[in-house]
């Protein structure tokens, strides 16, 4: 199983693993965006690529079922997103509990989602019996909000005083992305899980020797390739969380149940990690085993060119 890519619904897909096998997971499920109405499957992941594929709305950014952008906030629509958000609590519940079956006991699972949802999430992985340790900031900047500007809204429809209400908009710039980092309770302690599993406790002393806080800043993926795939987390921010939360060990397994554009994956190939990776749309597979394959080509021609300029000094 373990270096893997697996074509699935990881709800089905993780019923297949040996229990207490797992030592960590990096995570980026759906976000609850637009859980409206909706039914996270197959279908409605291939409605949405479409949507990608037809416009240049990032449905990241947008989250155009929801309507938060301004539109009727009445009785049917707060008990409508209180009925989706109890269906996606319910969803993540159920993910959760395969991810705690096949999780060693002190395992640390990192989970990337809103500020406004992680709560969701938070209690629904407790549910499933996982610890909360923390929620980690991952900090990074965005644009200008997509939220109702009163003023403009009020100008468009002739409103006298329209001036009155410059800079009063429905919701903040949004700076900062949660990673839920939950734990499978330790066995008994620290010190006797990590004898036992191989993991339980964080490398919190950075290089440079100051303690790592859990605010995560100065991470982009701006300047890395861009793939068909409108999520994609920055490989150096992946790459640091898998340093902190796993020790380098050859049994240490890292999963990714949602695994997108298979970020997460090549962070742990680049580290010498053990990966498995499931996600549902099959044309993400492609995009993750080229994302691999580049990494094997660029590892082997490193290798290659460094083997070179041995022989080069050797003769
Ligand atoms: C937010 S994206 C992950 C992006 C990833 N972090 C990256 O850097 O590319 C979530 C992914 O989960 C996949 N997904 C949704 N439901 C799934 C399920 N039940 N099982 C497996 N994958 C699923 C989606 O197709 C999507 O690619």
């Amino acid at each position: 199983m373990e270096n893997s890519i697996i074509n699935g619904d990881c709800i089905n897909v993780m019923k297949k693993f040996d229990e207490s096998s797992i030592a960590c997971c990096i995570t980026d499920p759906p976000y609850n965006y637009e859980f409206i109405g909706r039914k996270w499957d197959n279908e409605e992941i291939q409605r949405r690529i479409n949507r990608i594929h037809e416009s240049k709305t990032l449905v990241k950014n947008i989250p155009y079922g929801s309507g938060l952008a301004g539109g009727v906030r009445n009785k049917r629509w707060y008990e409508r997103n209180y009925n989706n958000n109890q269906e996606y609590m319910l969803w993540c519940e159920k993910w959760g509990n395969e991810l705690f079956r096949i999780c060693k006991s002190g395992a640390p699972i990192a989970i990337f989602n809103s500020t406004r949802t992680v709560a969701h999430v938070q209690v629904a992985l407790e549910k499933a019996g996982f610890y909360t340790r923390d929620i980690l900031v991952y900090r990074r900047h965005s644009g200008i909000p997509k939220g109702l500007n009163i003023k403009r809204k009020l100008e468009k429809i002739g409103y006298p005083n329209a001036n009155q209400w410059e800079g009063w908009h429905s919701c903040f710039r949004n700076e900062w992305e949660a990673i839920l980092l939950t734990q499978k309770p330790l066995r008994n302690n620290y010190w006797g899980t990590l004898q036992e599993t191989g993991v339980g406790l964080f490398k919190t002393i950075n290089d440079d020797g100051s303690f790592q806080s859990n605010i995560f800043e100065g991470y982009s993926n701006k300047s890395e390739e861009t793939f068909e795939h409108c999520t994609v987390k920055p490989i150096s921010l992946i790459k640091k969380l898998i340093k902190i939360l796993v020790p380098k060990n050859k049994s240490n397994i890292i999963i990714d149940p949602f695994a997108g554009s298979g970020t997460t994956l090549v962070a742990a190939k680049e580290l010498g990690y053990k990966y498995i990776g499931i996600e549902i749309e099959s044309s993400y597979i492609k995009i993750i085993e080229s994302r691999l394959k580049q990494n094997t080509y660029l590892t082997n021609s490193t290798k290659n060119l460094q083997n070179s300029l041995i022989t080069k000094v050797a003769t």
